[in-house]
């Protein structure tokens, strides 16, 4: 696992737009695996100018999701698939069939889940997986558990990450308690792993991820098993190391 430590977010933000624009002028047909939250809207930011002033070429690209809530719909506009359009999607040349996230609106999550897993394989697999880490040191929604489950499936949120996400609903109960995520080993499978992580509130998990232990009490840890994971630190979140 190789770290670099950027001045600041913008700085993370800019380094991480130019390793995926990078991938996707080296293979215009690269899959990418993408994430939500907040610490990558800076970089889609970039990405979304990357394409308007440079002319950045989305339209053989393809994309996985890490995660959607469940049950949500797409209209939600706290669901990822919001999400995703609104930060990248809607400003890129990226064609509708080549986008795909976990249906939050599936009536049979475990199908959903198999046929998600399925569909990345069957794509040829993720060649740069972007992720984010929460407080708690869960990637996706691989909460901090006494196992971790390796394929992408249905799972409940912490108490802590559902307090953590309250920040983006109306009020706490709105925030649902479940989601469709990839598993650790769907996230290991991805050619190269790009993990961003930005700001204070992540320098105690940054300190745990670094520690030199793998468990599943922080899941990000699994990464350190990957052969090509790049994590991009702004200097707040690597205060402790
Ligand atoms: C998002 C995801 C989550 C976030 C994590 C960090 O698709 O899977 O694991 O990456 O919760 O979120 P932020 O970036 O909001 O701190």
């Amino acid at each position: 696992m190789e770290y670099i430590i950027c001045k600041n977010y913008e700085e993370v933000s800019l380094l991480g737009a130019a390793i995926l624009a990078k991938q996707i002028n080296k293979n215009p047909k690269s899959i990418l695996g993408l994430a939500t939250g907040s610490t990558p809207v800076g970089m889609y930011k970039k990405l979304v100018e990357m394409h308007k002033k440079s002319g950045l070429d989305f339209s053989e690209v393809k994309t996985f999701n890490l995660d959607e809530y469940y049950p949500i719909k797409k209209s939600n506009d706290q669901s990822y698939d919001y999400f995703m359009r609104d930060n990248l999607f809607s400003h890129i040349n990226i064609k509708k069939e080549n986008i795909h996230l976990p249906n939050g609106e599936s009536s049979d999550p475990d199908k959903e889940c198999a046929a998600y897993e399925k569909m990345i394989a069957d794509a040829g697999g993720v060649d740069i997986q972007v992720l984010g880490i929460g407080v708690n040191g869960h990637v996706g929604f691989n909460e901090p558990e006494n196992e971790l489950k390796l394929a992408t499936h249905l799972t409940g949120l912490t108490k802590n990450t559902i307090e953590v996400n309250s920040r983006f609903f109306k009020k706490i109960e709105d925030v649902p308690t479940k989601a469709l995520t990839m598993g650790m080993g769907t996230i290991n499978k991805a050619k190269s792993i790009l993990l961003l992580i930005t700001g204070k509130s992540k320098a105690p998990v940054v300190k745990k991820l670094f520690s030199g232990v793998v468990t599943t009490a922080v899941p990000a840890s699994f990464l350190h098993l990957h052969p090509d994971v790049t994590v991009l630190l702004d200097e707040a979140a690597a205060e402790l190391l």
